[in-house]
């Protein structure tokens, strides 16, 4: 996909289509009116006979246009008169997109109307089109057998910009490439079922990273090097698996970075029965994308080796299997984590605890200004936020506070959640030094505090993604979230 500026008159743009936008009231941009013009009020008398309505979102192809260099105008409605928001203006630009991959569109210029500069800057304009268009041409990397439809003729984008906003927008479409190519990375290894994407094949798609991008050095442990690492309660879950494990480290170092780096910590469940304490059959096919945690981390790693940015960042990828098994942990079990502390495992279902636990404390060797991790951890979570929001613990209130705030920016939202003692208190057990569940109540907050019992000296933060990471239902699937929120904070730091 090719991005580019343009700074001449609409009408003079040699394209393959225009998008412009008209209100349901038949009223259109001014960017329209410019087209329209030229082109005999074909437009407007087009509205007037009120064939297209102009409500959000949809669409309507005019083709052959007199006195106008574009082949096509494609009219995209903005729904009532209101200002732009950056919501409603990410609406118009996919559905223009979306509207376009339906056609044999090869290049397609955006003129809609877009926020001011406070609300959206040209370097985020330039990211967001670039983000938008990605997700937008994604398509599911499913394996049916019939022939693929062929793919969108779309091949190059293009939106206005003055001559001095030129260079930022054009940045901001690097950044937006390298998210989008992040975030499929990231959809097209929690789709694929667990059969294929092992913990084995997870290991080999980090070496495979570090091939392409030489800023990145990638260590995968074995069964063997974890056992020397007395990773005890990664070592418990994947015990009942006939899976071998993976231990994934991948290290972004520029020669720039200044300070410690962060960690960013993955779940890499890649597939979730609930081992003995066995979960219910319906939905179980989703467990899945008890990686996503994991795929987010090597997604974001690929982003930012794509972006060389001048930070230190370790990804850090914990995978096997959680079954039930001969060999399998039982309820009443207690092993040790690899920092000392005992844990008796009263449900082997809240598994993804334990190989965290052990991967947060490996983080420590790093002595990183931050370490963040994402797990796909509670059901919990998706009652307390649904799948709008994904949860944000933390240890440190300002980090988590910049990553709501990162996550508003990028549009991939987050919401700030309780993690303290109290909720600590009810992981308590008669015969170890904590359990590894609570109760019913506050299940993420208490999923989060037994985590903080691993992060002593760490400035931490734990994104629960188990509501925003997938999608159930008729479009199941990876969502790639929450890569946007990082990828926002990490250009945040690298911008320091
Ligand atoms: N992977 C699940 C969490 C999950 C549930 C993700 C639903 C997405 C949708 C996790 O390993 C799990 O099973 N958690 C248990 C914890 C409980 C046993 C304390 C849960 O949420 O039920
Ligand atoms: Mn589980
Ligand atoms: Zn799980």
């Amino acid at each position: 996909m090719q991005f580019d500026t343009w700074t001449k008159a609409l009408a003079e743009l040699p394209i393959d289509c225009v998008a412009v936008g008209v209100q349901d009231d038949g009223e259109l941009t001014p960017e329209a009116k410019s087209l329209d013009l030229r082109c005999r009020e074909k437009l407007s008398r087009l509205t007037k006979r009120g064939d297209f309505s102009g409500k959000p979102g949809e669409t309507w192809l005019v083709t052959d246009l007199e006195g106008i260099r574009a082949e096509r105008v494609l009219l995209v409605g903005l729904g009532a008169k209101a200002d732009v928001t950056r919501k409603t203006w990410r609406r118009t630009v996919v559905a223009a997109i979306s509207a376009a991959t339906r056609t044999r569109v090869t290049s397609l210029a955006l003129a809609l109307p877009r926020p001011g500069a406070k609300v959206l800057s040209d370097e985020r304009l330039g990211r967001s089109v670039a983000e938008l268009t990605g997700n937008t041409l994604y398509r599911v990397n499913d394996l049916k057998s019939a022939k693929k439809p062929r793919p969108p003729a779309l091949g190059r984008v293009v939106v206005a910009a003055a001559a001095k906003a030129e260079a930022s927008v054009r940045k901001g479409f690097k950044q937006g490439e390298a998210l989008a190519n992040g975030a499929a990375l990231m959809r097209n290894l929690a789709n694929l079922p667990g059969n294929v994407c092992t913990p084995t094949y997870l290991g080999k798609t980090a070496e495979g990273l570090a091939r392409t991008h030489k800023s990145l050095k990638v260590k995968v442990l074995g069964l063997p090097e974890i056992k020397r690492e007395k990773m005890g309660c990664f070592l418990a879950v994947t015990q009942g698996s006939e899976e071998p494990p993976r231990f994934i480290v991948i290290e972004h170092r520029h020669p720039k970075a200044k300070g410690a780096p962060v960690v960013l910590v993955g779940k890499g469940i890649t597939f979730d029965t609930g081992g003995i304490s066995l979960k219910d059959p319906p939905t179980m096919d989703e467990m899945k994308f008890d990686m996503s945690g994991a795929a987010c981390v090597i997604g974001t790693m690929n982003a930012v080796a794509e972006l060389n940015l001048p930070v230190h960042v370790v990804g850090i990828v914990a995978a096997c299997e959680n079954m039930p098994d001969g060999r399998a942990i039982k309820p009443g079990d207690i092993v040790t984590s690899a920092q000392g502390l005992t844990v008796e495992i009263l449900n082997t279902d809240a598994e993804g605890r334990l190989i965290l636990c052990d991967a947060l404390h490996y983080a420590k060797r790093f002595k990183p200004e931050v370490v963040i991790d994402m797990a796909t951890l509670t059901g919990a979570i998706v009652v307390a936020l649904g799948v709008h929001h994904t949860g944000v613990f933390s240890n440190t209130d300002s980090l988590a506070r910049e990553l709501v705030d990162c996550g508003i920016a990028a549009d991939d939202r987050a919401w700030h959640m309780p993690v303290g003692d109290e909720y600590g208190d009810q992981l308590k057990s008669n015969f170890a030094d904590m359990a590894n569940v609570a109760g019913r109540d506050g299940g993420s907050c208490t999923a989060a505090a037994f985590l903080a019992k691993f992060t002593q000296g760490l400035t931490w933060a734990h994104l629960d993604i188990a509501g925003t990471a997938y999608q159930g239902g008729a479009g199941k699937g990876s969502t790639g979230r929450p890569s946007a929120m990082l990828l926002e904070y990490l250009l945040r730091r690298a911008a320091h």
